[in-house]
């Protein structure tokens, strides 16, 4: 048994379709004994609210994230009126009960074309607002140990320029990984989450930083994963949208 507390952020991307059925798995997901494990529900904008009041409902200490925040601070907004069209800001997200929010993406990094000036930006609003970034991170295409690090070193490094002494949380995620059924060498994502932690010990952080593993996270894998120790948790999509597969891998870690 696993005695580490984990950090489970259940991404759930574009779904479901309707504001129903993101109640229902909310309520399914409320429903799950997390034991020490920290989960953290991270639905799209419309269902933000009827997510959290359907895991207030049930009583379930599992946090609320975003999916995504706008880019600078809420000094910007106060500046005037909130003048960024389609955008949603990092005090909406604070007033929603937002605690989390995903920044960096590989969907949005690379379907959306989001710069790595655009993320450090994103990165500072979260800080600046106390909302704890999930900082994804990953090689493009399957590598080696050395390439794969360099490359997540790399988006790293770019987005937490001016945020250094933040709390905040890296989730590597290689890109060729996800979509939920990929095949990861749990062993190669550990290595690259061990150079990725050296990074991280030259730049100055006062805390310690939590790097989660993201990429077709599964009930049958989680097994493996968590035998490395250097995991903090993980980050996971396609198997997030059904209670009974999260119930499960819960179950893996356990309690
Ligand atoms: P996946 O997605 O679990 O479906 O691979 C993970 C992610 O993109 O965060």
């Amino acid at each position: 048994m696993n005695q580490q507390k984990l950090l489970i952020a259940l991404n759930w991307k574009s779904n479901p379709a309707t504001h129903a059925e993101a109640r229902r798995l909310a309520e399914d997901i409320a429903g799950i004994d997390a034991g020490q494990n920290l989960l953290v529900v991270i639905p799209p904008f419309p269902y933000l609210a009827a997510v959290r009041d359907s895991l207030k409902e049930k009583g379930s200490s599992a946090l609320l994230g975003a999916q995504d925040i706008m880019p600078f601070s809420a000094d910007f907004d106060r500046k005037g009126s909130v003048v960024l069209t389609g955008e949603v800001s990092a005090d909406m997200l604070r007033d929603a009960g937002v605690s989390h929010v995903i920044i960096g993406h590989s969907e949005r990094r690379w379907i959306l074309g989001e710069s790595d000036a655009l993320i450090n930006e994103k990165l500072r609003a979260a800080v600046k607002t106390g909302i704890e970034p999930i900082l994804c991170v990953g090689e493009r295409e399957k590598t080696d140990v050395p390439r794969a690090v360099q490359e997540s070193v790399d988006q790293l490094s770019l987005a937490i320029e001016g945020s250094v002494s933040a709390q905040y949380i890296v989730a590597y995620e290689p890109v060729w990984a996800i979509g939920g059924n990929k095949t990861v060498d749990p062993a190669y994502a550990s290595e690259v989450i061990a150079g990725i932690q050296k990074y991280l010990s030259t730049t100055g952080s006062p805390f310690p930083i939590p790097v989660l593993y993201g990429g077709s996270v599964n009930c049958e894998n989680i097994v493996s994963l968590i035998q490395f120790k250097n995991i903090s948790g993980f980050l996971i999509g396609s198997a997030s949208l059904s209670a009974k597969n999260i119930s499960c891998i819960i179950s893996k870690l356990g309690t």
